[in-house]
């Protein structure tokens, strides 16, 4: 697409996108409480200017923003649009080839943290509502909003609020896009994601650092005590070794797997994709089953003992790691969480102590793929992208939509806007300007094609 000769509204659109991103609303960081503040306020103005009421709901950290249409007369169907406005830290700016809250457009994207994850793709349906509120005809269908700033710390918050919160969320619907195409030119509707189980594990050993010549080989060193552990929990296949972990796992039915064939997929243009050696994980099982369907176990950031330049001969007093488990339907983190103490408290070495301390927990979740939602969306799509979308799962995890499931009793909407190699979490995150203003039009389109549906069958 040309950039520059975008029209009018593409421009207006493309502006609030780079103004949102400017705001480093990172909900991790407490010496930025008041830019997620800042970042919420910007939705209010935006979806306030546009008509919708909007309300600014405190929380104890972050406020959510909830914003509806005008509500029609007779019958309707209700929906309920998720988003989040916070986003993850940047991480090493050094890494970064453009400032990452400075959004800079290359090769047809635009570049900065939050740029998909989720400023950009949650900004595609406040663009098309905004739009839908104010047509000439008047909405013939119900939109609400739930926009937070607590996604990327486990929106626990808005778990705990839920129950008093349910009678004004109440939708039919609920429509996400935090998620991905299934690659360049195949869009998708997301069936299913990965819930999480998060932890941090910190091994205790001596009361200070010590000299490894001085006292190396006479007490239990620490850091050398978390391998072990850390390594007790997984086996060399990739198969997690924790007693009971897999009791609830129940196997994919035979259609999914036999559709997940049929997916232009190539396991060799995946591996250069993610620049590895080779491809590894649980035997028996595609890349695609291991990475939407498989439990899974990772290590995501260990520290202990000397970091520094050169070489410091220290027998570390304390080492730590923090870890997940990617979780599949019907295991539950709580009962993860008991199986991971008695795994700890078994296989820890003697001459330590720990504390394993749980972060955030939340189930997987699934859609029933026969709905008359997902055949809404699937048009929407079509007639945007051209291309029929592929039925697909993704492996990484919305906390809160398990919740939404149970507790408001909609149907789900995972229709996600991203690429693959969008960088989510790490340096020179990205969304293809494009894609920002197709899933303005495809989120337009399913606005009409749900008009069509009358109220929930
Ligand atoms: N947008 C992601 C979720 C996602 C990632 C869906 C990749 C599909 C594919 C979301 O913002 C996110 O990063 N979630 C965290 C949750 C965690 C911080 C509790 C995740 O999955 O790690
Ligand atoms: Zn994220």
């Amino acid at each position: 697409m040309n950039l520059d000769q975008l029209d009018p509204q593409q421009q207006s659109d493309l502006n609030d996108w780079m103004e949102l991103i400017r705001i480093p609303s990172i909900s991790s960081d407490t010496s930025r409480v008041s830019d997620v503040e800042r970042a919420a306020d910007w939705l209010v103005e935006k979806l306030s200017m546009s008509g919708l009421t909007v309300e600014k709901i405190p929380t104890k950290r972050h406020p959510m923003i909830f914003a509806e249409t005008a509500k029609p007369d007779g019958d309707h169907v209700t929906v309920l649009v998720y988003g989040h406005y916070d986003v993850q830290p940047a991480g090493d700016e050094s890494l970064w080839t453009s400032p990452p809250f400075e959004p800079t457009i290359r090769d047809g994207n635009l570049y900065a943290r939050g740029a998909t994850d989720d400023k950009g793709q949650m900004l595609t349906h406040v663009q098309s509502v905004c739009r839908y509120a104010n047509q000439a005809s008047g909405p013939k269908i119900h939109i609400k909003l739930m926009i937070e700033g607590e996604e990327e710390v486990g929106s626990a918050n808005l778990d705990e609020m839920l129950p008093q919160l349910s009678d004004k969320l109440a939708c039919d619907v609920l429509v996400i896009s935090d998620s991905s195409q299934f690659a360049d030119g195949q869009p998708a509707i997301t069936l299913g994601l990965r819930g999480i189980a998060t932890y941090e594990l910190s091994v205790y050993g001596p009361g200070r650092d010590l000299h490894s010549g001085a006292f190396g080989g006479t007490v239990m060193n620490p850091a050398i005590a978390l391998c072990h552990l850390m390594s007790s929990m997984i086996d060399a296949e990739g198969r997690i070794a924790i007693d009971g972990f897999y009791d609830s796992v129940k196997p994919q039915s035979e259609s999914e797997i036999e559709a997940w064939k049929n997916l232009p997929h190539d396991d060799e243009t995946y591996r250069e994709s993610v620049g590895a050696i080779e491809l590894f994980g649980e035997s028996g099982f595609s890349t695609n089953q291991r990475r939407w369907a498989r439990p899974t176990f990772d290590i995501n950031g260990l520290t202990s003992g000397h970091q520094g330049e050169g070489v410091m001969t220290v027998l570390p007093s304390t080492a730590s790691a923090k870890f997940s488990f990617r979780l599949v339907p019907d295991q539950d983190p709580q009962a993860i969480s008991r199986a991971l103490q008695d795994h700890v408290q078994k296989h820890c070495p003697k001459g330590v102590r720990y504390d394993l301390k749980a972060d955030h927990g939340a189930g997987a979740m699934v859609v029933d793929a026969d709905s008359p939602f997902v055949d809404a969306a699937a048009n929407a799509i079509t007639d945007t992208f051209g291309v029929s979308p592929v039925l697909i799962r993704e492996g990484g995890s919305i906390p809160i939509v398990g919740r939404f499931q149970e507790v408001l009793r909609c149907d789900c909407l995972l229709l996600g806007w991203g690429l693959d190699d969008d960088n989510l979490h790490a340096p020179d995150e990205k969304f293809r300007i494009a894609d920002y203003f197709r899933g303005i039009d495809a989120s337009g389109r399913l606005w009409q094609e749900l008009e069509g549906i009358g109220k929930k069958p």
